[in-house]
Parts: structure tokens; C-alpha cells; sequence
């Protein structure tokens, strides 16, 4: 009997180096793609994927993010008041349960790998999901956002799961990416995963996107991985070795995934998401014509 995934962690405590100034004083998971924070979307999808407990692993200059998931009194009490019933019930149907969060802090940025091992005591034994929390998705056409479809894969194989999506192979020296042996088309066996390979040498140019499903032996092989790429703890290590011992499958997502980290895939998530707005894509469709770009369906 498998284990549910009723965990997710979700590491915000990187610097956001590649958003600055934005991201100086404000946490970059809390710059808003439209009008909710790219982190609340996150939330979004891992609640869409049943997950029960948000586990954030913070660091200093990242108050915000706890304030966001907690009630706002003076806030809620002038909504009530001002008769705004439609704001106030919306922010209250974000508002995580009582005791579905936790929080807690990883003193330096050592890498993905050492902000995921900061989790362990909340995490447990037990199988949990992990989400970058700069990555947004949309769902295509099988339905369910990116973690959906790795919760449908864990159910049926089990084991350690990750999202990966295609590149073009010229690409795949910037990133993680995965070897494929039997393949279904929608999941299929990892057989080898590489940190960013050498231009020509990657075994595929399938890329890991962000999103995990990964058993809690991870946390003692992170506990003792020696720092890698970039001088930091990568998770790509650590699961590199247990895969030694344990299976992986891969999920190609069939939605669209934004990468909010980088400038670009930021202003394309908030202009992929604001033309789903009923209230706003008639207007945004006008302003894109005004800057000169006609195209289909715009
Ligand atoms: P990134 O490398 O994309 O985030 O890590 P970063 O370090 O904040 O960004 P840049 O590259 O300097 O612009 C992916 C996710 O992992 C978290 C980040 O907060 C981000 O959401 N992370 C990364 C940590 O929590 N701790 C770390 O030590 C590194």
C-alpha cells in the first residue's frame, strides 16, 4: 500500500539574484503574476494536488511570506464592514487551515538540496512532494496542473517521481536532465540524471522542471552529499544516489510551465495568465494590438 502525499515543501530561501533590484527587499516568490503572489499560486496547485501541509523553508528578509499565509484582522474587519463580501470571502478561501503550515529557516543559501534537508523533522517518514516555488504551471490538456499529474504518477508506480519537459538540445547543458528507459509516453523509467552535462553529452533533452515526488530516505543521503555545481547542495545529487537503490519515473507535463525566476518567463506568465481573466483579456488583448502585435487570436 502506497503512502499518501499529504506534504509539500516548498524552499523559498534563495536570494533571487537573477530578479534584482525587484527582489532586494522583496521575496521574488512574492512578486504577483496578476494579482495573486507567484507562491500562492504554487499553493494553489498543491492543494489542487491534494497536498494537506505546506511546509515553507524561509530565511532572513522573507517575514512577508508568513504574514501572506496568515489572517490579516484589520484587513478581514474592514472588508466586513465596507459591505465587501466577494474580497473578503476570497481572501478567505486562500487562508491555509489551522496548523496546515509550517515554517522554518535555512540560516544560509547552500543550495536546493540543504534548503529540502531543512525539512526533515517537519517532513517525517514519509513521502512528500517538493515545489520550486518560482516555477508557475498551467494545466493542458489531460487536466490538473504540473504536481496533479506527478500525484497520478506516484499512484501508479510508486517510488520517486519528477516532472521534466523537452528543450532544444542546444539547452540542456543549463539544466538537470534525465536518461529515459521504458517509456509509456506521458511517464517513463529514469535511468540516469546528469546536473547540468556538457554541451553534446546530455543523455536526453528532457530537462527536470520543479516539481517531486521524492521518499523520505533522501533526507539522509542529502544529510552527507558533498557540495556540487555552483559550490551548493544539489538535489540532483542526492537523488542521483538514491536512485541507486530506489525507482524514479519521470512525468512529461503536457501544460505550460513559466519560470518566474527569470524576467522573461515572468512576463510571459503574467501575460498567459491574465488573458485566461475574463475581466482583463479584452483589455490586454487591446493593449498588445496597440503596441503593433497582431497575431492569432490576440
Ligand atoms: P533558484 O536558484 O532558482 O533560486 O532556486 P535563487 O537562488 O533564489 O535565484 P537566483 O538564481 O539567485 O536568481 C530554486 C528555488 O530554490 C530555492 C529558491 O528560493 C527558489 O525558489 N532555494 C535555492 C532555497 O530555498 N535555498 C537555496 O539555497 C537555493
Amino acid at each position: 500500500m502506497k503512502k499518501p502525499i499529504r506534504k509539500a515543501v516548498l524552499p523559498v530561501a534563495g536570494l533571487g539574484t537573477r530578479f534584482l533590484p525587484a527582489t532586494k527587499a522583496i521575496p521574488k516568490e512574492m512578486l504577483t503574476v496578476v494579482d495573486r503572489p507567484i507562491l500562492q499560486h504554487v499553493v494553489d496547485e498543491a492543494r489542487e494536488a491534494g497536498i494537506e501541509h505546506f511546509i515553507f523553508v524561509t530565511g532572513r528578509n522573507k517575514g512577508v511570506i508568513e504574514d501572506h499565509f496568515d489572517s490579516s484582522y484589520e484587513l478581514e474587519d474592514t472588508l466586513k464592514r465596507r459591505g465587501k463580501a466577494v474580497e473578503y470571502a476570497a481572501l478567505m478561501a486562500d487562508l491555509p487551515a489551522p496548523g496546515a503550515t509550517s515554517f522554518t529557516r535555512q540560516q544560509a543559501p547552500l543550495g536546493l538540496g540543504h534548503a529540502v534537508w531543512c525539512a526533515r523533522e517537519i517532513v517525517g517518514d514519509e513521502p512528500f512532494a517538493v515545489l520550486l516555488p518560482d516555477m508557475v504551471t498551467k494545466s493542458g490538456p489531460r487536466g490538473g496542473r504540473c504536481l496533479v499529474q506527478c500525484v497520478e504518477a506516484y499512484d501508479q508506480h510508486g517510488g520517486n517521481v519528477m516532472a521534466v519537459e523537452e528543450v532544444p538540445p542546444q539547452e540542456t547543458h543549463q539544466y538537470g536532465i534525465v536518461a529515459v528507459g521504458r517509456d509509456d509516453g506521458h511517464t517513463f523509467e529514469i535511468t540516469g540524471m546528469v546536473e547540468k552535462p556538457k554541451p553534446g553529452s546530455a543523455p536526453s533533452n528532457l530537462i527536470i522542471t520543479g516539481r517531486y515526488i521524492l521518499q523520505p530516505e533522501i533526507f539522509q543521503i542529502l544529510e552527507l552529499v558533498e557540495k556540487g555545481a555552483g559550490g551548493e547542495v544539489q538535489l540532483t545529487d542526492g537523488m542521483i544516489q538514491l536512485a541507486r537503490t530506489q525507482s524514479f519515473h519521470g512525468v512529461r507535463f503536457d501544460g505550460r510551465t513559466y519560470d518566474c525566476g527569470s524576467r522573461l518567463g515572468f512576463l510571459s506568465a503574467n501575460i498567459a495568465f491574465a488573458l485566461d481573466r475574463s475581466d482583463l483579456a479584452p483589455g490586454l488583448k487591446e493593449a498588445l494590438r496597440s503596441f503593433g502585435f497582431v497575431s492569432k487570436g490576440v
